[in-house]
């Protein structure tokens, strides 16, 4: 079951994200239609709603926010179509469905991905509901790309796969979910902080400090689900971790170590929220689904 206060910001940026990818009709279509399969599939919608609830603390009006939300959510939506290829992790199911190569095939899976990248900062460039100011919006796509870019997400992937099969130690680790998961969730919460005009720059520093925690738990904790969730209510198969024999925490740690330590990365997450009061509200209510979370 999804709280209301979830739906309300998934709600918010599927139509927005409707409204912003071409659709089945436009050429090229089958393009069209595996961008929209791959990014309207049932997903959580983490990285909107961090934006959302990280712009309801700051009192920031959430129209202001529907296109960096949607921008965070693409670049994600290709992230994971990228991953799933053969290439990468070769996964069939995603969102309950058979994964986009699977679906199209191998080449409108990339193409579509690239395409969703594109589309992520044509939106952070082109909204007219965003933050109007110029240099504003070129610090936005500033910090998007390099949150994706070589040494954010995708140098994150990359040494994601060349961990494979290699024993590597806790610091290691955490360079790599910092940056392959950590870096996306982190500039969610920023590109907010960016959309408001008078945020402190303590108010930076705390929804910072909160991002940096709840990215490293979020893939902790994906780890985790990985080695005993349910595929169904995954939406994702079970054990492919270990089957490609890829670098986690519950595999250098244990289980319960690594449950724990995305415990307590929560626990800091919330504590950085503490200044905002009531206004974190959603922050702390997000932080809690996300603690509890079993998909
Ligand atoms: C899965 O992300 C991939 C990671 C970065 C851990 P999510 O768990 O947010 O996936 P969806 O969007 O809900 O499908
Ligand atoms: C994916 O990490 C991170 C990105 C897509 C950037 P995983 O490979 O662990 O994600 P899942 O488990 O396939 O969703
Ligand atoms: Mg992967
Ligand atoms: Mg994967
Ligand atoms: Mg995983």
């Amino acid at each position: 079951m999804t709280p209301a206060w979830l739906d309300r910001y998934r709600q918010r940026v599927d139509a927005a994200l409707d409204r912003w990818l071409p659709q089945e009709d436009v050429a090229p279509g089958r393009l069209h239609e595996a961008m929209r399969y791959a990014v309207l599939a049932p997903g959580k919608r983490v990285r909107p709603a961090l934006c959302y609830a990280a712009g309801d603390s700051l009192g920031i009006p959430l129209e202001r926010l529907d296109g960096p939300a949607c921008a965070v959510e693409l670049i994600h939506a290709y992230s994971l179509i990228h991953d799933d290829l053969p290439a990468m992790d070769n996964d069939d199911l995603r969102r309950g469905r058979p994964t986009c190569h699977r679906q199209f095939d191998e080449a409108t899976a990339i193409l579509a991905g690239d395409a969703l990248m594109a589309l992520a900062f044509r939106i952070l460039a082109h909204d007219p509901t965003m933050v109007e100011d110029p240099a504003t919006r070129l610090q936005m796509i500033d910090l998007l790309a390099s949150a994706c870019g070589s040494r954010g997400m995708v140098g994150g992937q990359s040494l994601d796969l060349a961990a494979e099969g290699k024993t590597i130690d806790r610091s290691e680790l955490e360079y790599i979910h910092i940056r392959k998961t950590g870096a996306l969730i982190h500039v969610s919460v920023m590109l907010a902080a960016c959309s408001s005009e008078t945020a402190s720059e303590r108010q930076r520093e705390h929804l910072e400090h909160m991002a940096k925690h709840i990215g490293l738990a979020f893939q902790i904790q994906d780890d985790v689900l990985d080695v005993c969730g349910n595929t169904q209510t995954l939406g994702k198969t079970r054990g492919r971790d270990r089957e490609r024999s890829k670098a986690t925490y519950p595999g250098l740690m244990g289980l319960e170590p690594a449950r724990e330590l995305a415990l307590e990365l929560h626990q800091q997450a919330l504590s950085a929220l503490a200044p905002f009061a009531d206004h974190a509200e959603p922050l702390r209510l997000l932080c809690n689904y996300l603690m509890h979370r079993e998909a």
